[in-house]
């Protein structure tokens, strides 16, 4: 029954194809736009140190269980859990990844909708001229007053909805293919204008002197929701995306180069970030505008930085996009899947609804100024609730659904692929994934949230 259900629902086509896609859903804005502000927020160094260690302890395990949990069961990521657990509670976590899908999109696209405002405004030689504090009132101008940023994020809706219909491999495989490596070359040429300004060294030191006396709990949950956020774990896009895979395939390998290659790109964008911050005297805790007013002041500094900005604000927002249609798929797969509805008509009808949260998180920028919950927007209110509850949450459950559910000899044959490749480390997967991840996370977030410390 597996098998046929494959050819029905479509597949990743090679081995490249999917760790191509599976790093497209990982790298995106959460490497380039919300690491460095992340970082930036939470004293630089020791931020990075405590991610790293999350991203190796907990986020690597956590992505191969997805990817376990979607190939072996074959379905979106409740009916995963469904299929794998009948009759059970346990399809409540693929049920609040869905919802969890709808929340990030709904900020994601704002963030990209910006994206795309700096691919028209590169073209239009828009930053041309301008001091460093011009170029943040130009955003927040942007971003506060006008309809622009609502336009801009439809547009990316509609672009994102688009590459869905148009299926798995053709649609999203084959973008991610060519445009992933691309990206790549940019933020290298990025990094090396960034550390040869006067004054570089300062922000390598913040990015790289880790600073222990500023970490506390409310650090340690940033930096496990950044990497949870970051790796595209913890609400079933991997489940989904899973659920793609040849069953020839590798997945440990998978999970460990998609896992290190999302990695190297954020530590390469706070190369490119850190040292042009502290260069034009901005300042790093300056918040989620923080790469939009640090970026343009670096092709300013850059021969043929015109065209740089171009080329990298497009990649950005292709990024942004192979990213999305991973967030949207997850909803996409459940509609079709369990509610039976049309690819077509899911796919608008989860837009849609996204789009209408959407504007909301838009205009709480400042063209509606009471969507605000004490010292957040409502922006920052669905950032905040994705990374630091919903994606732990659904970490949590997911590590002990692998280590306590799944029968033992059912994860061994999927990692293994019934036995054709050797995986030395399954028992210390086994013990992370049964006692250190989810322990690791309950404590995180009841430190981090205040309930103990
Ligand atoms: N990992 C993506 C990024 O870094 C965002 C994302 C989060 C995608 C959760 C899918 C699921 O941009």
């Amino acid at each position: 029954m597996a098998d046929s259900n494959i050819s029905k629902r479509g597949g990743f086509g090679s081995k490249f194809g999917i760790i191509a896609a599976a790093a497209g859903s990982a790298i995106g804005l959460g490497n380039i736009w919300r690491f460095p502000y992340v970082a930036g927020e939470n004293g630089g160094g020791a931020f990075l140190l405590i991610n790293l260690a999350c991203i190796l302890l907990i986020g690597i395990p956590l992505m191969l269980s997805e990817f376990i949990i979607g190939r072996n069961a074959q379905r979106n990521a409740y009916g995963s859990f469904k299929n794998i657990a009948p009759g059970s509670p346990w399809r409540f976590v693929g049920l609040m990844g869905v919802v969890t899908a709808f929340v990030i999109l709904s900020f994601y696209s704002t963030v990209a909708g910006w994206t795309m405002e700096y691919v028209f405004q590169s073209f239009a030689n828009g930053f041309e001229g301008k001091s460093p504090g011009q170029l943040i009132g130009m955003f927040a101008e942007f971003k506060g007053s006008s309809w622009r940023a609502v336009t801009w994020q439809m547009l990316f809706l509609i672009l994102t909805a688009g590459i869905v219909l148009a299926g798995v491999q053709k649609g999203i495989e084959k973008y991610a293919k060519i445009l992933m490596p691309l990206l790549l070359v940019l933020i290298i040429v990025l990094c090396v204008r960034s550390v040869t300004l006067p004054g570089a060294e300062k922000g390598l030191h913040f990015l790289f002197h880790p600073d222990f006396s500023k970490v506390n709990g409310s650090v340690i949950l940033e930096a496990l929701g950044q990497a949870f956020f970051s790796l595209s774990i913890g609400m079933g896009a991997l489940i989904t995306y899973g659920s793609y895979i040849n069953k020839k395939d590798n997945l440990v390998s998978s999970a460990v180069i998609v896992s290190f290659a999302d990695t190297f790109i954020a530590i390469l964008a706070g190369v490119a970030i850190f040292p042009a911050v502290f260069a034009f005297g901005i300042n790093p805790a300056e918040g989620p505008e923080l790469v939009f007013i640090t970026l343009p002041n670096i092709f300013l500094q850059m021969p043929g930085g015109y065209f740089f900005s171009i080329i990298f604000f497009v990649l950005l927002a292709v990024a942004a996009l192979t990213s999305s249609i991973s967030i949207l798929e997850v909803v996409v797969a459940y509609f079709v899947e369990e509610l039976n509805m049309k690819r077509k008509t899911a796919t608008w009808v989860a837009t849609l609804s996204s789009a209408m949260i959407g504007i909301l998180c838009t205009a709480s920028q400042g063209l509606i100024p009471w969507l605000q919950f004490g010292e957040m927007n409502f922006f920052d209110l669905l950032d905040y609730s994705s990374s630091k509850i919903l994606l732990p949450f659904g970490g949590f459950f997911i590590a002990l659904f692998i280590g306590w559910v799944m029968k033992p000899k059912v994860v061994i044959a999927e990692m293994s692929n019934n036995g054709i490749f050797k995986i030395p480390l399954f028992k210390v997967f086994q013990i992370i994934v049964k006692f250190i991840a989810p322990a690791a996370i309950a404590l995180v977030f009841l430190y981090g949230i205040g309930v103990i410390g």
